[in-house]
């Protein structure tokens, strides 16, 4: 597959962006809504790394001449429109697979070195969220 050039590069950033965006509104108010400490800490280090994400995409769509998005993804308003938190978190590990599934799809297009290596981390990290989340219910 061909290497991305910058307008689909930050398209997808963009995308990334909207939904790490959604993610730390999401995130945000969960941590507030969680009473379970062991689920808070949890969801607060996923807060934390959204944010920092959210971040670093900024800066590879400035570097690329182009306008950060400043949208938050549908994500957002989808769980909050939820009732339990257990479909809350269902939804949650669900946008964490997509995440890691849209990076999956596009790595190998990616410029080789620090973008590549910054998305690799954004993937293993967002698969970790799957894994934590999933044992943390399963429980
Ligand atoms: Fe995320």
């Amino acid at each position: 597959m061909d290497k991305m050039d910058s307008r689909a590069l930050s398209e997808f950033f963009n995308m990334l962006l909207e939904a790490e965006r959604a993610g730390v509104k999401v995130l945000g108010e969960l941590v507030r809504q969680v009473e379970a400490q062991q689920l808070k800490t949890l969801l607060n280090k996923f807060l934390r790394d959204e944010g920092v994400n959210c971040r670093i995409l900024v800066s590879f769509i400035n570097d690329l001449g182009e306008a950060p998005s400043d949208k938050t993804g549908a994500f957002a308003e989808k769980v909050f429109a939820l009732d339990t938190l257990h479909e809350k978190m269902n939804l949650l590990i669900r946008g964490q697979e997509w995440v890691a599934r849209k990076i999956r799809e596009f790595r190998n297009r990616l410029p080789a070195g620090s973008t590549h290596l910054f998305l690799e981390a954004i993937k293993i990290q967002h698969e970790e969220n799957v894994d934590s989340l999933k044992k943390y219910l399963a429980e």
